[in-house]
């Protein structure tokens, strides 16, 4: 690991206190010469930086995986984390006691079938919102509905397995995702599900998910000033909650 060329994230001070009532959202943007398996290998290693410091311990934490592939520290002391990378940027969310899902899509990214996509796996008037947009801003609606989605289903831990479907969002009148509107068997209380959406200089669609009470958001960079105490206190301007919400 020590050869990875850290200069997108080289930092090493302490991450700020992370509060009960709060969400710490990191993002990494890596070198650009790095592969797929480097940005990989990036996010663990700051993964498992930030844990054994939120933990508390110090000390390097195992890493077990849910039936569904899920990560997850078994000796973190409570501490709930989701990772998600896509092209050269990286994303790993952490609270105290609440579980979470995170997903990261980069915007240049490889450009899907979306509508073949959107109505063989999402519910039917979320696919004909998309239909009703055109190029770029029906790539941007997808890929909005898309992050939200993974979000809340690796929020649950179970991934794509329980069916992109079986999830459906209220959208507004550009057919952007709002809130949750239905789930499908015992995944929780539709209102209790937050979503903060994010989004960094047009480069990234990024989504957070949580099934609980409300929490701030706090979005911090690995590898910047930002990265130590006192840090940023409040998310961008391209960051929002989407839900009933008040996370700022
Ligand atoms: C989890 C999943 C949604 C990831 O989607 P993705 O957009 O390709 O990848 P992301 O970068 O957003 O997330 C990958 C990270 O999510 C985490 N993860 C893996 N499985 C997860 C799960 N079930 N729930 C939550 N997080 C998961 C891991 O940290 C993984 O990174 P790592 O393998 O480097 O540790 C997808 O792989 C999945 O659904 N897996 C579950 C298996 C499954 O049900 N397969 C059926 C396919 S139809």
């Amino acid at each position: 690991m020590s050869d990875l060329p850290l200069s997108a994230g080289g930092a090493r001070s302490a991450p700020p206190p992370l509060a009960d009532d709060e969400i710490h959202l990191w993002q990494l943007r890596a070198d650009a010469g790095l592969g797929p398996r480097g940005v990989s290998a990036l996010a663990h290693l700051h993964l498992g930086r930030l844990l054994s410091a939120y933990s508390g311990g110090g000390r390097p934490l195992a890493i077990a995986r849910g039936p569904h592939g899920k990560p997850y520290a078994p000796e973190a002391g409570g501490i709930e984390f989701n990772v998600s990378h896509s092209g050269h940027h990286v994303l790993i969310a952490f609270a105290r006691g609440q579980p979470l899902g995170v997903d990261l899509e980069s915007v240049a990214g490889r450009r899907r079938a979306i509508l073949t996509i959107a109505e063989r796996f999402f519910a039917p008037d979320e696919a004909a919102a998309l239909a009703r947009l055109d190029g770029d801003r029906q790539h941007l609606a997808f890929l909005r509905l898309w992050t939200c989605k993974e979000a809340v289903l690796k929020a649950m831990g179970s991934g794509l397995h329980f069916g992109l479907d079986r999830l459906r969002f209220s959208l507004d009148a550009d057919g952007q995702p709002r809130a949750v509107a239905q789930i499908v068997g015992d995944a929780g209380d539709p209102a209790r599900w937050h979503l903060y959406r994010q989004e960094a200089a047009a480069e990234t669609v990024a989504a957070l998910a949580w099934n609980g009470p409300e929490r701030r958001v706090r979005s911090l960079t690995i590898g910047t000033a930002a990265e130590s105490p006192g840090g940023e206190a409040g998310p961008p301007a391209t960051d929002r909650p989407l839900s009933t919400s008040t996370s700022a």
